[in-house]
């Protein structure tokens, strides 16, 4: 029988290499309490590319091969891609009840543009998508979303689109009824659900990495959502990422950010509506 490998020891001086190098790639700012939890992470990468160091797994990330083909999966090691249906609903409801509606009342015969900006698997942008579709039963709506991400891993999963059953426990049954189709995992073993068609053509998935210039992205959406991502950046970053997705945001726009998020120390051009709710002036 083979020998199992042994785990290795990240050093602080490799944790703040490459901590160094994740903040200059995707400005996530690890802290040093950080450290454990990068070194178990990481440990199935250098299972993996049988490499027996963490000295030598930071000099061939940070070398021309490893920035082309390791990165991503560095990336999809570090990132934290917590997600849900209908997650933090105010947002939802806001949509539904006042957005929406007055988006409709002056614009009937336009295009709605939403952009998940950090769409984890692909529970948000769906989730907007019931809720566009719920809205258009009543009113004949087209709409557009836009949902990236910087991990190629989440994205993989949300385009597939497939979720285990306890994932809905949020979705209303008759929107489970109207949207989802029951499915199986890849093993045929557990009962799954899958995103029905309707929904999945109309999301349109993209790799995008927010601290880099983002290009290829329409710069008139009515709804940005830019949800538990900027919690990870520094504050620096968070006004530079900001004000990058208000330049795609028409004026009277709305910015979601999550719960535990807040631009009040930023000097940004919104107005707030809500707590977590801001309108761009
Ligand atoms: C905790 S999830 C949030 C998902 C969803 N927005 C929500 O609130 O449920 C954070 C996501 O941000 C993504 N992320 C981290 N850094 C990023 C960056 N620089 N550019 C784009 N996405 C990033 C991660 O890959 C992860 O999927």
């Amino acid at each position: 029988m083979a020998a199992l490998a042994q785990p290795q020891k990240l050093s602080d001086a490799d944790f703040s290499r490459l901590s160094r190098f994740i903040y200059k790639e995707c400005g996530i700012n690890l802290t040093p309490l950080k450290k454990i939890l990068l070194e178990s992470r990481l440990q199935k990468r250098l299972e993996h590319l049988h490499i027996g160091t963490f000295s030598a797994y930071c000099d061939y990330v940070m070398s021309p091969a490893g920035l082309q083909q390791e990165l991503v999966y560095m990336i999809d090691a570090v990132a934290t891609n917590k997600t849900d249906f209908f997650r933090e609903p105010v947002h939802f409801d806001f949509m539904r009840e006042h957005l929406l509606p007055a988006w409709y009342a002056n614009r009937p015969s336009g295009t709605f543009k939403v952009w998940s900006s950090a769409c984890s698997s692909g529970e948000e942008p769906y989730t907007i998508a019931m809720v566009l579709e719920e809205f258009g039963i009543g009113h004949p709506l087209s709409y557009r979303i836009v949902a990236s991400d910087i991990s190629t891993k989440v994205l993989k999963k949300a385009i597939q689109a497939i979720y285990p059953m306890q994932s809905v426990a949020q979705v209303p049954m008759a929107l489970c009824k109207r949207y989802l189709l029951r499915s199986k995992d890849k093993e045929g073993e557990r009962p799954t659900i899958r995103m029905g068609p309707r929904l999945r053509t109309r999301v349109e998935f993209k790799r995008i990495n927010l601290i880099e210039d983002i290009t290829g992205i329409d710069n008139d959406f009515d709804l940005i959502f830019c949800r538990n991502v900027l919690i990870y950046f520094d504050r620096a970053t968070q006004e530079t990422v900001l004000r990058k997705l208000l330049s795609k945001l028409r004026r009277g726009g709305y910015l979601f950010i999550g719960h535990s998020e807040s631009v009040h120390h930023l000097n940004l051009p919104v107005q707030q509506v809500k707590p977590t709710i801001f309108r761009k002036l």
